[in-house]
């Protein structure tokens, strides 16, 4: 008899049914950490994660690098970016229509500013700032800084939660930033709110730099340069087990 994946055989002991557990040994398996980019670990999450034939929204598609090595027929991909006038916080599909969400806004700070002017990646970084965000200044009034981040993270994972049909999957790629030279952990910050919002964490990859990254004017290091980055697996869940161990881990005040 199989069952998800593993053989179980049936037989008798002294009158009492005994299970023995099948399977293969392997080292073919997705492992948690990659030295690797973006386009080469996205797939494999994909095929980990998410059923071909599923409906995917990816919802800050960028230059749609996530998408390079995915077949096209896999999916019913949906891309939608701010820069093609759709914002992630406020999404043109019905309640509870969409298998997957993916979701990879601007990651660091430095992307939200109320001038276009102050923002990271001018000048020869023009490019870093193309890829990395819509490349406009953030409106008068919102939150600042690291929070403007986490906002928007918090924010397009409402909207997420929103649209998901039940057990449908959030895929969230973020970056942890040292802000104000304080150590933010952002990935931590999601995974809390989210699992307030009602996900539950399935899955954490982390993904490391190829290359080594270079500083402009040091003075003095106080934390560590990252060069690592997540993606994060949400299931939008219904179940009550779920629930019980979130407010076990974040209790009402
Ligand atoms: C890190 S890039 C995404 C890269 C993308 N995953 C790829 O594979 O090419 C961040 C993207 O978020 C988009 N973005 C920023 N704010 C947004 C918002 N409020 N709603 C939707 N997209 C947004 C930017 O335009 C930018 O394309």
């Amino acid at each position: 008899m199989e069952t998800n994946g593993l053989l179980f055989a049936i037989g008798r002991t002294g009158g009492r049914a005994r299970r023995v557990a099948g399977g293969v040994s392997t080292s073919d398996v997705l492992v948690s950490a990659h030295i690797s980019g973006n386009a080469d670990v996205f797939p494999e999450i994909l095929a980990l994660h998410v059923p071909a034939g599923s409906t995917v929204a990816d919802v800050t598609w960028g230059k749609g690098v996530f998408w390079q090595k995915v077949p096209r027929s896999r999916y019913n991909l949906k891309a939608t970016d701010i820069q093609m006038g759709v914002d992630c916080r406020s999404l043109p599909y019905d309640n509870h229509s969409i298998d997957c969400v993916v979701l990879d806004p601007p990651y660091m700070e430095g992307l939200f500013r109320k001038s276009e002017a102050h923002m990271a990646g001018g000048g020869t970084h023009s490019a870093f700032r193309a890829n990395y965000s819509n490349g406009k200044a953030t409106a008068e009034g919102g939150p600042k800084w690291h929070a403007a981040v986490t906002d928007l993270y918090f924010k397009a994972g409402a909207e997420a939660k929103r649209v998901l049909r039940p057990e449908g999957t959030l895929i969230v790629k973020c970056q942890d930033e040292v802000s104000a030279n304080r150590q933010w952990l952002t990935h931590v910050e999601i995974i809390n709110e989210y699992e307030r919002l009602g996900f539950y964490c399935k899955d954490l990859f982390v993904i490391v730099r190829t290359n080594r990254p270079v500083v402009a004017r040091l003075k003095k290091q106080e934390h560590a340069r990252k060069n690592h980055s997540y993606f994060l697996v949400f299931v939008n869940t219904t179940k009550r087990k779920y629930r019980t161990a979130q407010r076990s881990r974040h209790p009402r005040p």
